[in-house]
């Protein structure tokens, strides 16, 4: 496909026989149908589509403002602790992770709050004692437990270090509800800053917004060039119904084929090792918005070649139910690493001489070969760099293909009622207010155990 207007290329070469340009050109008007409902907001959950111009979703004026926020935070502090979970902390790390990973810039950016591990909350403290701490607590609805945790433990920490309550404030900005919930109650009263999350922008689809856009440009990410990414991404993509000319349709009809021949899984599997929490980040969006009705294909993800070591071994010659997107990025841009010439004691004397890269883009080659002739059908989605404005691209690629996929399938791409199911059954084993008449019978289901469910090793 083009990567004119399109920045990204899309390589489907690997996916025929099982899908073919012709049998997706069949899927054209369903594609627009789908399409329509996203773009028109006649489909479910259309609400919640705040994020589809950008631009819109986040003014320059707001852009100004938190990039004003971010350079305050990183004068008051060397370390943001990002607290979140889900979609109000995975595209942040994405970008961060991608563009800007540890150590590689001068303030840094850590995450708290997806987890109730006190080991690993014990040892987040403690490497923070002898730093210089600022927070960034994001919640829409201000009441989930994990980041409401971690904030009141950090906030501890950072209170103490300011010396009190009073002169912690100006280290810490709530990024939430726009007008309720606890967190901005909270916000208000303590005189934290804080930035809006729009109604309509549901949290995976939110990285573009406040949510993400503070960390990322307080780890020193152009932001800018990342919304502009973005929006080229939402230009192109709107100009046309047709799949064959519009890789964000081909790939929603693609995997919406392959799920209905039988796939049950969708593998994004990436060559580089910043891209992980793209992929984690790619997990929970897919899986959130699709993962309903008891449909849709399975997001996993895999990091090559690590995993060519392991799970490759799966991939090649098990269960045949598995579709894979590769994520690569060109290597032109790369820092250019030629192997040093050797003895030949390693067998290696045919590659000195030879980047990295080429190597890397060989073992990727080689991969999508041995997948497709193994009975995997694979595409590959390239980007030519990764900058703030590509990986902008990419991100907005999927968010808008989301969607669409999730309509061809048939389920609301934007709520998550799921997610409801552990919160109530935790709420009442841990016996919150409201929540107690469900505590007996949850404890007597988590206690009771039928004759033989249950065998200690001595
Ligand atoms: O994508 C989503 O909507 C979810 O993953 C939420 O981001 C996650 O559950 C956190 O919710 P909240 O921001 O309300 O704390």
């Amino acid at each position: 496909m083009p990567d004119n207007d399109f920045p990204l290329t899309l390589d489907a070469a690997h996916l025929a026989p099982d899908v073919t340009p012709a049998m997706i050109a069949q899927q054209t008007a369903r594609l627009a149908s789908a399409h329509e409902m996203l773009v028109q907001g006649t489909g479910a959950g259309a609400d919640f589509r705040g994020w589809l111009d950008p631009l819109q979703m986040v003014t320059d004026e707001q852009v100004s403002e938190i990039e004003a926020i971010a350079s305050d935070l990183r004068a008051r502090s060397d370390t943001l602790v990002v607290i979140g979970i889900g979609g109000s902390y995975l595209g942040a790390r994405a970008v961060i992770e991608a563009l800007a990973p540890p150590g590689h810039s001068a303030a840094s950016v850590v995450f708290a709050g997806q987890n109730l591990s006190s080991r690993y909350h014990a040892d987040l403290l403690a490497s923070l004692e002898s730093k210089r701490v600022a927070l960034n607590v994001v919640s829409k609805s201000g009441t989930t437990t994990e980041p409401a945790v971690a904030f009141r433990l950090l906030r501890a920490l950072v209170e103490r270090q300011a010396g009190s309550a009073e002169a912690a404030r100006d280290r810490i900005v709530a990024t939430t509800d726009a007008k309720k919930g606890a967190l901005r109650t909270f916000a208000g009263e303590r005189g934290y800053r804080a930035l809006p999350i729009a109604d309509d922008v549901g949290g995976r689809y939110s990285v573009l917004s406040p949510v993400g856009l503070l960390p990322i440009a307080y780890a020193g990410v152009d932001i800018r060039a990342l919304r502009a990414g973005a929006k080229a991404c939402a230009d192109a993509a709107a100009t046309t119904s047709d799949p064959l000319a519009n890789p964000v349709l081909f790939y929603a009809a693609a995997r919406n084929l392959l799920y209905n021949q039988g796939c049950a899984v969708e593998i994004l599997a990436s060559f580089e090792p910043r891209l992980h929490y793209l992929l984690e980040w790619w997990k929970q969006l897919m899986g959130e918005s699709e993962g309903k009705d008891h449909a849709a294909l399975y997001p996993s993800s895999v990091e090559y070649t690590t995993d060519l070591h392991s799970l490759g071994q799966y991939v090649q010659q098990g269960r045949r139910f598995l579709m894979e997107t590769f994520l690569i990025v060109d290597g032109r841009d790369e820092p250019v690493l030629p192997l040093p010439e050797g003895d030949n004691a390693d067998e290696l004397g045919y590659l000195a001489g030879r980047p990295l890269t080429d190597i890397n883009q060989a073992a990727y080659q080689a991969t999508a070969l041995a997948h497709r002739d193994g009975g995997v059908p694979n595409l590959t989605l390239t980007l030519p760099r990764l900058d703030a404005f590509h990986l902008g691209f990419l991100l907005y690629f999927f968010e808008r293909a989301c969607p669409i996929s999730g309509y061809l399938l048939g389920v609301n791409p934007f709520d998550q009622p799921g997610v409801e199911a552990y919160k109530k059954n935790m709420f009442a084993l841990l016996a919150k207010p409201g929540h107690e008449n469900e505590t007996a019978r949850l404890r007597e289901a988590v206690d009771k155990r039928p004759d033989g469910s249950r065998i200690r090793f001595a």
